[in-house]
């Protein structure tokens, strides 16, 4: 069974509806910024504090990992995209959903966020749109706008989810 996997900016929602999907498909959950803080036992702010490279190298050993389980929901780190091989993980055996939110009701939502890459500048997430948005929809075999009220993206979730299953 393939997985679903979901892209997009920190605070896009990744995590909310990754849950709530999970557990309407009955299958398994993973946040991939926890599984990596677990499996590396180490927090992804020491990572950064060492360098941005050496967190996305345990980045990508933890969706090795993820990608090797089967018919699981997979909430990965906003900057997942930014590896072509981690990308490449996916694009057989998964689903991938693009949860696109814009900066500005991103930056609503995270008010009290601890993010590394936005912890000094949290503007710095109109940068990281405009850097990674290409990315984001090369990436997705579906895109699900984010930008109403969570009935609407939810909604929206698993009527995408309904069509990528039947292709
Ligand atoms: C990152 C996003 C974070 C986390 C790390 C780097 C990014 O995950 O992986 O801080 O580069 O956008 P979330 O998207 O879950 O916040």
């Amino acid at each position: 069974m393939k997985d679903i996997v979901l892209i997009g900016m920190p605070g896009c929602g990744k995590t909310t509806f990754g849950k709530k999907l999970a557990k309407s498909l009955g299958r398994k959950f993973y946040d991939a910024d926890d599984v990596l803080e677990e499996r590396e036992k180490r927090t992804i702010k020491s990572f950064f504090a060492e360098s941005e490279d050496a967190f996305r190298n345990a980045e990508t050993r933890t969706l090795k990992y993820l990608a090797d389980l089967d018919g699981v929901v997979i909430a990965t780190g906003g900057g997942a995209v930014l590896r072509e091989e981690n990308m490449k993980l996916f694009s057989e055996n998964a689903h991938v959903i693009f949860l696109d939110r814009r900066p500005e009701c991103i930056l609503d939502s995270i008010v009290d966020d601890s993010r590394p890459l936005l912890a000094d500048d949290k503007d710095r997430i109109y940068k990281l749109y405009e850097e990674r948005i290409a990315l984001y929809r090369k990436y997705a075999d579906a895109i699900v706008d984010n930008n109403g009220s969570a009935e609407e993206t939810y909604d929206a979730l698993v009527r995408q989810w309904d069509i990528l299953r039947d292709e």
